[in-house]
């Protein structure tokens, strides 16, 4: 059968937040999108059916850790991600240069060879050039792939940003041209420049020049102030390509999301649903709990009466409260559930709210609250 080619359409505006949807050869996108992050090919604790049931339609992967464990040829023989982890949903995968920045031991960046680096798990050496990013990113058969960048961390230095956004355009093009000719697959670029409105509009300008499916914002949420990521994206909202989807990346809390979409922002990751979920934090419609907290011991409550699709509301906050107390793996994984079932409910409330133009009203009502 015929593949299915990428697409993306924006369905409504309310101001500059809008409802579209993605198409790929492996399903629909509904967005604002949120997408679970799988890093290891796995969606931790959950299983692919039970993030399914959440409403989530699209997973995030990782080449760096992919390369180093179990190796890109394992997963080709596989047949693919999707098959190796048994996942129907569509799948991105991010490049692995911001983790070989936050993550492996020695690295180093050449402008030619890529990153060289030690992996954190044994020491062994890799070289990641964006020929070989895109060449595993493809062996992986992920539907939305993203071009080899440097994201620096927060370094409020001009100069160091300036050149390390200059790399990324040079490894965007050379993305582009190891990417070739796909058109059931994604590739996005990914805006670089920090905290500075002229590096942000130049990186933004170049990468529109070379041409892609879509437009990744990075280099954010790296330990500058949610005002400062706000600040980014309203510098750049209106120059952001209208008719293509908007990725911030690694965002972010529910207010962070609620912020972003407001200013333009198509689609999210982070790992804080899943991570949070696992050290016993919940994320609620009347904000967070810590569910190890002894005022839950004798809570017969569900932590959300309404949760139907996943059955969580079979299981009380005092049985939550029991579980990560006897450190119960059972606890991670309805609480991981609970929260992207949460999250995934926050952004078909976003949509909801958009296609009837009431965002506003609905971002004013939840920003403080969240
Ligand atoms: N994840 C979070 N931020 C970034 C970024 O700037 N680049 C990449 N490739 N991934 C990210």
């Amino acid at each position: 059968m015929a593949l299915k080619n990428f697409e993306f359409n924006v369905i409504t505006r309310d101001k500059f937040s809008r409802t579209g949807l993605i198409s790929t050869n492996r399903g629909n996108i509904q967005t604002p999108a949120f997408m679970p992050v799988g890093t290891q090919a796995t969606v931790k604790a959950c299983l692919i059916d039970d993030i399914i049931k959440t409403g989530s339609e699209i997973i995030l992967s990782n080449t760096y850790h992919l390369m180093i464990r179990p190796g890109i040829d394992r997963i080709i023989l596989a047949g693919g991600l999707h098959k190796f982890m048994n996942c129907k949903l569509p799948i991105l995968t991010d490049s692995g240069g911001f983790q070989v920045m936050s993550l492996s031991k020695l690295n180093k960046i050449d402008r030619e060879k890529g990153a060289i680096f030690n992996s954190h798990v044994d020491g062994k050496k890799f070289i990641l050039s964006p020929e070989e990013s895109i060449r595993i990113q493809k062996g992986l058969d992920s539907d939305i792939i993203m071009i080899m960048d440097e994201c620096p961390k927060k370094i409020i230095d001009h100069s160091i940003i300036k050149k390390s956004m200059e790399l990324s355009i040079y490894w965007a093009e050379r993305s582009k041209v190891a990417f070739g000719s796909n058109p059931h697959k994604g590739l996005f670029g990914i805006v670089q420049g920090g905290l500075f409105k002229e590096l942000r509009l130049k990186s933004l300008n170049a990468l529109e020049k070379i041409g892609f499916d879509g437009y990744a914002i990075g280099g954010l949420a790296v330990g500058e102030t949610q005002n400062e990521m706000f600040q980014v994206l309203d510098e750049i909202k209106e120059a952001m390509p209208k008719n293509k989807p908007r990725y911030l990346m690694g965002v972010g809390t529910p207010t962070d999301i609620l912020g972003a979409v407001k200013r333009g922002i198509d689609m999210f990751d982070c790992v804080m649903p899943t991570r949070s979920g696992r050290t016993g934090l919940a994320f609620t419609w009347q904000g967070r709990l810590n569910i190890k907290n002894n005022k839950f011991k004798n809570d017969n409550q569900p932590l959300d009466i309404n949760c139907s699709n996943l059955n969580l509301n079979k299981y009380s906050k005092n049985y939550l409260n029991h579980l990560f107390n006897t450190n119960e793996i059972l606890g991670s994984t309805l609480l991981t559930l609970h929260n992207i079932n949460f999250y995934q409910e926050l952004m078909s409330a976003i949509r909801e709210n958009i296609k009837k133009g009431t965002f506003d009203k609905f971002h004013d009502e939840y920003i403080d609250k969240l």
